[in-house]
């Protein structure tokens, strides 16, 4: 249903207040003034600064605003803005919730549209509360039509059909502006005016809503080890392409690394990404939850971003961070409960395709919703590199650096580096080249080796908590190295 009927259904059904919340406080209004149309109605606008206009222009206090909304001629809709800050005054929620039964009555509404949700508890029956959806691709081709005529330029149809997708995920005004700097550019918007669309998007959404595009080109066999995650992630590539939506599979949903540090967390979120073969956009949650009051608007406008930008791949690196302290025995305020709540909801209700990476190192941190079935189609554990893997890593990151591997004993230095991470091969080997380099010669064996042995891997600090991470994901996760590689780690820690 478009918003401006649901606005008019909901006026329609007795609702005194209707609560829109949304950043584009134009749209906001062009919405109600439609819903008032379509109503034969009045629609009356409301500031501080101008008063109720066009009825009563003098009534610039709250109070006197709700006298001049009773004794307008009915219908009336009267659209209110700021209203959530003058809301939280005792007297006006009083006076408000006093009159709420006489407004409805007598077919007068209040559509409050506010940035976001400042509702005083007492007028939480009074209220719907309403979203502004992200303009869909119809609107943001009317906003083009109007940019290209203001700059005098007519791109042609399928240049006005890239345009239009690529800033899919921006509000209106943030469009208008990312479209006129485009045509300024390029008028016919051709690959430098479709670049410059693209590039203020990304700008705008790693601005405004922690969405970070990842330029990453890692393939599978950049990652070394983590057999079973690269297979299983291999066909759900498959079931990512919209042929299988039409053989019947459900789209795939995402999936949760879970373990040990700097053992390829990260790097696999990449790689799965390449498989998919979808960009890779970073949700940075710290920084959406951290917005106080408004982080649950921020939270559903980065979501909606992600969507309407499908598909792709969402990553959320380090995901217990972001959600710390939410969990009922953690000390946690209901703010962070309800986030992790919509977080949670957002993960199985999404409709579009949308592939969620989460990555985490800490499962005492780890709120249990998170793990629920519906929410990820698999649970991974990354353990250290069994031997296979640690020869695979070192070949990875020799290879990167222009060395061929054949040419070194990596059967004897993966034995020799047990319980190194892959972070920690990977200094290995930077760690030769530096040797060999001051030596004044090519790499060899005896480099890396030298440097194995001096390098002390963090699992000697950390090895009651690797084994105890290791006991959580038994039974719990999938391994995401090669199947048989964690009965063979429990047997040498003695698990
Ligand atoms: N399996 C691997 N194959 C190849 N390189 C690896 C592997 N694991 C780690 N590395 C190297 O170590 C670096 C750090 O790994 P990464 O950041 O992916 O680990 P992580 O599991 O995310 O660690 P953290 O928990 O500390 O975030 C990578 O950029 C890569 O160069
Ligand atoms: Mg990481």
């Amino acid at each position: 249903m478009s918003l401006p009927r649901e606005i008019a259904e909901l006026w329609s059904a007795g609702t005194p207040i209707v609560y829109l919340v949304t950043g584009e406080e134009e749209r906001g209004v062009a919405a109600c003034r439609e819903a008032a149309r379509a109503f034969e109605a009045t629609a009356a606008v409301w500031s501080a600064h101008r008063g109720l206009e066009p009825l009563a222009p003098s009534a610039r206090d709250p109070l006197d605003l709700l006298d001049a909304v009773l004794q307008a001629p009915a219908p009336l809709l009267a659209v209110l803005l700021d209203f959530h800050l003058e809301l939280q005054r005792s007297a006006v929620a009083r006076k408000l919730r006093d009159l709420a039964p006489r407004l409805s009555a007598e077919g007068r509404c209040l559509a409050v549209v506010a940035p976001r949700l400042v509702l005083p508890d007492g007028l939480a029956h009074e209220a719907a509360v309403l979203r502004l959806p992200l303009p869909s691709d119809a609107e943001l081709g009317t906003v083009l039509d109007a940019a290209a005529a203001h700059a005098g330029a007519a791109p042609d149809a399928a240049a006005r059909h890239r345009a239009v997708g690529a800033a899919l995920g921006l509000g209106e005004a943030q469009a208008r502006r990312a479209f006129l700097r485009a045509l300024r550019a390029d008028p016919a918007l051709g690959a430098r005016g479709f670049a410059a669309v693209v590039q203020e998007k990304v700008r705008i959404l790693a601005r405004d809503l922690g969405l970070e595009l990842v330029e990453s080109a890692e393939r599978p066999e950049d990652l070394g080890g983590l057999e079973g995650f690269k297979a299983w992630m291999a066909e759900r590539a498959l079931a990512f392409a919209p042929d299988a939506r039409r053989f019947g599979l459900p789209a795939p949903r995402g999936v949760l690394l879970l373990g040990v540090q700097g053992c390829g967390k990260s790097l696999a979120s990449k790689v799965a990404a390449t498989q998919l073969g979808v960009p890779l956009v970073r949700l940075d949650l710290p920084r959406v939850l951290g917005a106080g009051e408004g982080a649950e608007e921020n939270l559903a406008r980065a979501l909606e971003a992600a969507e309407v930008n499908a598909p792709m791949a969402l990553w959320v690196d380090e995901i217990e961070k972001a959600f710390a302290g939410s969990g009922p025995g953690q000390g946690g305020d209901a703010r962070a409960a309800r986030l992790l709540g919509a977080f949670s909801t957002w993960l199985q209700e999404r409709r579009r395709p949308v592939f969620v990476v989460a990555t985490a190192n800490d499962v005492t941190r780890l709120p249990p919703e998170l793990l629920r079935r519906g929410r990820f189609d698999e649970l991974f554990f990354v353990d250290l590199p069994d031997l296979e893997a640690r020869k695979a890593i070192l070949a990875v990151h020799l290879r990167r650096r222009g060395r061929d591997p054949e040419r070194f004993d990596l059967q004897a230095l993966a034995q020799l580096c047990a319980d190194y991470s892959g972070a920690e091969l990977e200094q290995v080997v930077v760690g030769g080249l530096h040797r060999a380099y001051a030596l004044g010669r090519e790499l060899e064996t005896q480099d890396l080796r030298r440097v194995a042995q001096d390098l002390v891997p963090l699992y000697r600090t950390y090895e009651e908590n690797i084994k105890a991470l290791r006991e959580w994901a038994r039974g719990r996760a999938r391994t995401a190295g090669r199947e048989g590689a964690v009965v063979e780690l429990f047997r040498r820690a003695g698990g």
